[in-house]
Parts: structure tokens; C-alpha cells; sequence
């Protein structure tokens, strides 16, 4: 009947033993395998025992190909593919290193400090992984668990374009000397206006792109400017054209496309041009590049309109040897909006950069963080879900620079005094935000404060170049004519008049003194320096349409329709001088059929 061995006398204690045993095993075995989960380690079992070594199909080609073969496949940002076992082994020490040290995948943005879309990161978890591989002698482990080899067609990703447009003539660029800011110009190819809901931008030779920006002009400057020098495109920075409705537009090595969030495609019209501007680094021989750029159409026209916010600073001059040489800048949100995303800009020897939402209730809400910043990898960041920022709330900017040995990108060695400047041996601050106002009545409401704070930011520029050269004709004039522009006649006046007095050869001087006059109402000293700058420049049409009203109103009206005239055939696109000659002659006409 008893089927159960008799317990003895010491059967009691034994169990007891062998189950308190067996328990301090099993304590170890969760203790160790909690430690090793914690280090990254892949898998392990209960004891610790069954630990299985790491594999590279197993383990490794999962990680390889959802965070590295992006960028690391023939044809990619990278400079080698990272597909096969080989490839990635043949690469193992480095691997190791550059996932330790956390420099790739390449992602600036600080974990934690603002949510953003398609973050690239590896956890500590898969870095003890990718550790443990190392450590362990690389294995290749089963082909059959290798996971399916992503695949990078040829062509484009965001699939079948509606449109694809490229320059027709490779640009060349040279084998040495500095960068090179080149802006390719190409008709929007629409005969009606159409709205954008992606791009997906070739930069045509990664060997020397570095960035894109994908703009859009309304005017024909672009246009003018194109192949000047006999080559396709033209140079610079500054341009006429603008990145479309608040859109961010960028290419950088190795950024997915995508697509707007709904809602949020832009406009093309007919007549446009998209202006690609792209900084192009010599790579030591002469190459070649020929951007193209796809575009993917949609009916919906945009329900919203996002605006575009830029916190900088145009005085940045970090001393030589300077190791923490800090910017700040904000600005107060007139209205409610929701941030989409983040782009921050800045050279060689900006180190830390800084974004953030000072809340109305107090509330501190980071927007960006990076900690050590990496002029290789530029980006634009949409965020995960848009930030909400209620009116009231303040955004802020504050970029840290290192200017000492210390700073290992720093180009200068010895170190030398690096100013403001759009050359990469400059140095530049920006922290751009997308912003999409709550309400699109808003959004006048919010241009409009932004725009007294960037008057704001020019005024403080040209205030720092007096400060630095106090006989600087340039800057008087510029700081004159912003003043003018805000309606600060009075605190103009001495700058433009010291501007003309520096520079007596200059026609803007005297065109600005003249617009100071002509805002007084002071026709007669208008009139003369219209005439001055016209003597000095007879292309200056904007001096003939102020020449031409001051002549009007002065009642001299065959002065006044042969300057407004040459001003419309000098630029026809002046719209000012249009409307003015059109109302000269229909007051004439009026006059006449009235006369008896
Ligand atoms: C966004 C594109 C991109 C992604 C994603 C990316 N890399 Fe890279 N990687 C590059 C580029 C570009 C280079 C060459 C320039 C450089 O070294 O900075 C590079 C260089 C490397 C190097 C050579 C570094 C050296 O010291 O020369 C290694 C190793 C490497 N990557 C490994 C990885 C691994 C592992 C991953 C995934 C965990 C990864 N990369 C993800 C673009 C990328």
C-alpha cells in the first residue's frame, strides 16, 4: 500500500537540506542570470549553465540589420557594408569600439531629453550583446536562424515618383580648397499648382555631400543667378529662396525620406524653382555631382501651415583657447502651437547645444539635447508625437563652444579667434523649430512677433560690428536701414548719414538717407539723394521708383513716369513701381477727361 520509501529517522533533515540546496542553486542561478540580463548578456539558463554563446545570426545580423545596414550596404552613407558574417567580423574590433563608445549609430540627440521619431540607438543591453560576440570569438552560429538580409533597391525608396527633376549638367567640383556652398536651380516641373507631400533627395556623389537643403524660390533670383560663372548653379548661402511653408527640408548621409505627417504637404506653382543648396566638401580629386531630387504629389491640399522659428546669434566669436564660450537666445510664443520638429546648426568648435520650453506654469521641457556636438552629423529631428506649447511659453537656445586643444574637431591648431560666418572655418549658432500654430489664424500673429524678434537679432549684429570697428560704412548703413525699417527714423538718421559720410561712393547709403527724407516728408533733400545714388549707380531701381514718387508728389510728373519707368524696366518685377506708375497715369487720364 505504501508506495513511499519510509522516511527514516533522518529523512526529515536530509530533504530539508537537499531542498534548501537545491534553492540556494536556484537563488544563484536568478541572481547571476539577473546580472548577466543586466550586462546585455543574450541568453542564459537557469543556472547560468545553459548559456548559450552569442551568434551572429542569431544575434548579431538582427542588430546589424535594423541599425546599421541603413547606412552600411554598397551604395550607402557608410563607407562598407555591413551584410554578411564576414564583413561585420572582418570589422569586429571596430564594432566593438564604436558601439561601446556610443559613435554609432550616429545620433546626436541625448536619449531621453525630447522623443523623436526613428531614434537611432542601440540599448545597453544590445551593446553587451554585440560585447559579449566580441569576447566570446565571433561565432557564425546556424545559417538557418539568419534573418531575411534587407534588401536596398536601386532607385527610391519612398516608392514610384509622381515627378523626378535633376540638373542637366553636372557641377565640378574642384579637388582642394575650402567648401563649397553651390545652389543647383530647377523649374518646379508642374503646369498647375500641386501639392507635395514628400521628397526623396540623390545627392549624386556621397564622396562629397555633406548636406542639402531643399528650398523654393517665388522669384526669379535663383533663376538670374544660375550658371554666372559658367558653371551649374551659383555660390553662397544667402539666397532668395526659402524652404517651402515652414516645411524642414534636409538631406544628411544616411536620413530615411519620409513622408509629411498628414495635413502638412506644401505648395509647388507653376513658376517656381526649387533651389537645392549644397554644401560640398573637396575630397582631393575633382568630382563631379548631380543632385535629383523625386517628388511625390497629392490632392489633399495642406490643412495647416507650419512656421518655421530660427533662435541664433549673429555676434557668436569664441576667444582662442576658450573652453566654454556660451550663445543664448529665445523667444516668447504669441500663440499656442505644437513643435514638430528640431534642426540645430553650428561648425567645428560648438560643443554642447541646448533646447528648451520654459512652460507658462514654470515648467522646465527639454527640446533637444546634445551633448557632444559632431559637425559630420547634421539632422533634422521630428518629434515622436508634436510638443504642445501653449502661448506664453518662452523657447530657448543656449550652444556651448570649445575653442581650446582640448576640443579634438577643432580645426585651428594652434587655436585661433573664430567669428560668426556662413564659411565652416566660421562659426554659426542655430536651433531652427517647426512650429504649427494651434489655430491657422494664428499664424500672422506669430510671424509677425517673430519678426521683431529677428529684427531684434539683426540690429544686435550690427551694433557688435560697430562695436568691433566703429567707422564700419557697411554696418552703419545696415543697422540704419533696419532702424528705418522699424519705424526708428530718428535713431536712423545719424547712422545712414555716417554711412554716406564713410563711404560717399556708395548708392545704397545715399538711397537709404534718401528714403529717411522722403519718410519726413523733406522732398527737395529726398529728391538729391535719389539723384546721388542714381549718378553713382543708374541700375539702382529702386532709387528711380522712390525717384519717381518724390517727383510725382513734388508735381513733376514727366520726371516723375520716366523714373518709374526705367525702375520697371530695370527689374519688371516691381511691383511697387507698377502700381505707382499705373496710378500716375490713371490720375493723368482722369485729369485729361476732366480738362475742358
Ligand atoms: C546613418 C548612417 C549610419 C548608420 C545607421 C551606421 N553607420 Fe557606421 N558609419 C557611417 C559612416 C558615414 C561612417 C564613416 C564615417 C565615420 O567614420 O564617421 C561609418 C563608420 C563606421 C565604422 C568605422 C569607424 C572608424 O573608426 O573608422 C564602424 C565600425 C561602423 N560605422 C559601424 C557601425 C555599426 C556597428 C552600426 C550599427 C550599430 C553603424 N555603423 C550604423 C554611417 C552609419
Amino acid at each position: 500500500m505504501n508506495v513511499h520509501a519510509p522516511l527514516t529517522s533522518e529523512g526529515q533533515p536530509r530533504r530539508v537540506r537537499l531542498v534548501f540546496t537545491l534553492g540556494l542553486i536556484l537563488c544563484a542561478g536568478l541572481v547571476s542570470g539577473f546580472w548577466l540580463r543586466g550586462r546585455g548578456y543574450a541568453s542564459f539558463g537557469v543556472l547560468g549553465l545553459f548559456r548559450r554563446p552569442v551568434t551572429f545570426y542569431a544575434d548579431i545580423a538582427p542588430l546589424v540589420y535594423t541599425q546599421c545596414a541603413v547606412c552600411h550596404h554598397a551604395g550607402g552613407a557608410a563607407p562598407f557594408s555591413l551584410l554578411t558574417f564576414e564583413e561585420v567580423r572582418k570589422h569586429g574590433v571596430q564594432i566593438e569600439q564604436v558601439t561601446r563608445t556610443g559613435y554609432m549609430p550616429p545620433w546626436p540627440p541625448a536619449h531621453g531629453y525630447g522623443d523623436f521619431e526613428n531614434e537611432r540607438r542601440l540599448t545597453a543591453r544590445q551593446v553587451g550583446v554585440i560585447q559579449q560576440w566580441f569576447r566570446e570569438g565571433m561565432a557564425e552560429g546556424d545559417t538557418r536562424q539568419r534573418p531575411p538580409v534587407p534588401a536596398w533597391p536601386e532607385g527610391w525608396l519612398l516608392g514610384k515618383p509622381d515627378q523626378v527633376v535633376t540638373i542637366p549638367q553636372a557641377y565640378q567640383l574642384a579637388a582642394d580648397g575650402k567648401d563649397v556652398y553651390r545652389n543647383f536651380v530647377i523649374r518646379a516641373p508642374v503646369s498647375q499648382r500641386r501639392y507635395v507631400r514628400g521628397i526623396e533627395f540623390h545627392p549624386g556623389n556621397l564622396n562629397v555631400a555633406h548636406h542639402a537643403f531643399i528650398k523654393v524660390d517665388h522669384t526669379s533670383q535663383s533663376r538670374q543667378m544660375d550658371g554666372r560663372d559658367h558653371q551649374p548653379g551659383f555660390p553662397g548661402m544667402n539666397t532668395s529662396a526659402e524652404m517651402p511653408d515652414g516645411q524642414f527640408l534636409t538631406w544628411q548621409p544616411g536620413k530615411l525620406p519620409e513622408f509629411s505627417p498628414a495635413g502638412l504637404a506644401w505648395t509647388l506653382r507653376p513658376g517656381d524653382d526649387i533651389v537645392v543648396q549644397m554644401h560640398l566638401r573637396p575630397s582631393g580629386k575633382v568630382e563631379t555631382v548631380q543632385p535629383s531630387l523625386a517628388l511625390y504629389f497629392t490632392d489633399q491640399p495642406p490643412a495647416a501651415r507650419c512656421f518655421k522659428i530660427v533662435l541664433t546669434s549673429l555676434t557668436v566669436d569664441v576667444p582662442a583657447g576658450e573652453r566654454a564660450y556660451a550663445v543664448n537666445d529665445s523667444f516668447e510664443l504669441p500663440v499656442d502651437v505644437d513643435a514638430v520638429a528640431v534642426l540645430p546648426h553650428a561648425h567645428y568648435l560648438a560643443k554642447r547645444m541646448e533646447g528648451w520650453a520654459m512652460l507658462p506654469g514654470g515648467e522646465k521641457q527639454w527640446m533637444l539635447l546634445i551633448r557632444d556636438w559632431d559637425f559630420n552629423w547634421q539632422g533634422d529631428y521630428r518629434y515622436a508625437r508634436p510638443v504642445f506649447l501653449p502661448k506664453g511659453t518662452t523657447l530657448f537656445m543656449r550652444f556651448t563652444y570649445d575653442n581650446s586643444t582640448n576640443n579634438v574637431r577643432n580645426p585651428n591648431q594652434p587655436p585661433k579667434r573664430v567669428t560668426y560666418g556662413p564659411q565652416s572655418s566660421d562659426e554659426m549658432a542655430e536651433l531652427w523649430f517647426q512650429l504649427l500654430p494651434r489655430r491657422g489664424s494664428d499664424l500672422a500673429t506669430l510671424a509677425s512677433a517673430y519678426q521683431a524678434k529677428m529684427m531684434r537679432t539683426f540690429v544686435a549684429r550690427e551694433e557688435y560690428l560697430l562695436s568691433l570697428n566703429p567707422a564700419d560704412a557697411k554696418a552703419h548703413l545696415n543697422l540704419g536701414s533696419l532702424l528705418l525699417g522699424q519705424n526708428r527714423a530718428q535713431e536712423a538718421q545719424p547712422h545712414l548719414r555716417k554711412a554716406c559720410e564713410l563711404n560717399p561712393s556708395d548708392d545704397q547709403a545715399h538711397y537709404w538717407l534718401g528714403l529717411f527724407f522722403r519718410r519726413q516728408d523733406r522732398l527737395a533733400e529726398a529728391r538729391s539723394e535719389f539723384e546721388t545714388a542714381l549718378l553713382l549707380n543708374p541700375r539702382n531701381y529702386k532709387a528711380h521708383g522712390n525717384l519717381g514718387l518724390v517727383a510725382a508728389a513734388q508735381g513733376d510728373r514727366a520726371t516723375a513716369e520716366s523714373h518709374l519707368r526705367e525702375a520697371l524696366r530695370i527689374n519688371p518685377e516691381d511691383t511697387l513701381a507698377r502700381q505707382s506708375l499705373e496710378e500716375l497715369l490713371q490720375i493723368e487720364k482722369s485729369r485729361q477727361s476732366q480738362a475742358p
